[in-house]
């Protein structure tokens, strides 16, 4: 299959799983060879073949959806917004929730892969903030849909290159060598429980987070109708005043409602205080 070929493919195919083609633009090499991989499975000699081959059978529908996922992550991913958390974001939730009389901030990574994004966040607090907050615990919930990555989540071991953004103190504390790998030590994998979940589906069990990282995933690749009843769920999953964060090339739909721009450069919104009742995107 050709990249004119599996372009086609995709632009025909996205919309149909509410995914958008420009999301998928800059990475598409990685699932176009997962297509070609299954074309080969299926004996199958091009993208107009595996197009019918879908029209025909509706089961294929998952397994297209299935390599449609991107599951790229490394620890402190755009590491001005890990600081501007811990400078800006984490110490005013912290302020909020001491006022309320809590004892704990909640986070959720949404779309966590292999655990990177929760762990950075773990780091970034146990680090930099928990000192500051000496009455607040943070626990964190870091969910995914693919069990592969939510299992490598579990190991915590990763090699050296997915650490690269992490400073040389924290990687001599926190990590301990694991063969040619590095293994997180539990003083921060404590902070964080994994389980599967499927952000199209709707809220988690657990809900009222004063934090929700959901960054390159629903407002990269789903298309705008997804993208809206996302940030709904997203809404309805936060506490009054809590912050949601975007990845760096993200942001809300305009259509979307309740939440306000709490730092335009770094992709954070702040829920609003809802006084008619619960937030529904259009
Ligand atoms: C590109 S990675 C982003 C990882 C991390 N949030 C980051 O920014 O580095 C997207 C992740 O979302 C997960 N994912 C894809 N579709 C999902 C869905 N419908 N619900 C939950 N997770 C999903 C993928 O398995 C992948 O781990």
């Amino acid at each position: 299959m050709t990249d004119d070929e599996c372009i086609t493919l995709l632009q025909w195919l996205l919309p149909r799983l509410a995914l958008r083609w420009p999301g998928f633009r800059r990475v598409r090499k990685q699932v176009c060879k997962r297509f070609q991989r299954r074309l080969s499975e299926l004996g199958l000699d091009g993208a107009d073949a595996y197009r019918q081959y879908l029209q025909r059978n509706p089961d294929e529908w998952p397994v297209a959806d299935y390599l449609c996922r991107v599951t790229i992550s490394r620890f402190n991913r755009d590491r001005g917004v890990f600081g501007y958390l811990a400078d800006q974001v984490l110490p005013e939730l912290g302020a909020r929730a001491e006022a309320r009389g809590a004892t704990r901030l909640e986070a959720w990574s949404v779309g966590c892969a292999s655990g990177e994004e929760p762990y950075t966040l773990a780091l970034i607090w146990h680090y930099e903030v928990a000192g500051r907050l000496p009455a607040l615990s943070l626990r964190i919930l870091g969910t995914d849909i693919d069990d592969v990555l939510l299992q490598r989540a579990q190991q915590a071991c990763y090699p050296g290159s997915a650490l690269k953004a992490l400073p040389g103190e924290w990687l001599a504390d926190a990590f301990e060598q694991a063969g040619n790998s590095y293994r997180l030590k539990p003083t921060i994998t404590d902070y964080v429980r994994f389980g599967n979940h499927d952000l199209r589906k709707g809220l988690p069990n657990d809900h009222d987070f004063d934090l929700v990282l959901c960054r390159n995933l629903a407002f990269t690749y789903f298309d705008e109708n997804l993208q809206c009843r996302t940030a709904a769920t997203l809404n309805r999953s936060l506490r009054d005043g809590g912050a949601l964060v975007l990845g760096q090339h993200e942001r809300l739909p305009d259509a979307v409602a309740g939440f306000t721009p709490w730092s335009s450069a770094h992709r954070v919104y702040r829920k609003l205080v809802d006084e008619n009742g619960p937030v529904t995107a259009a």
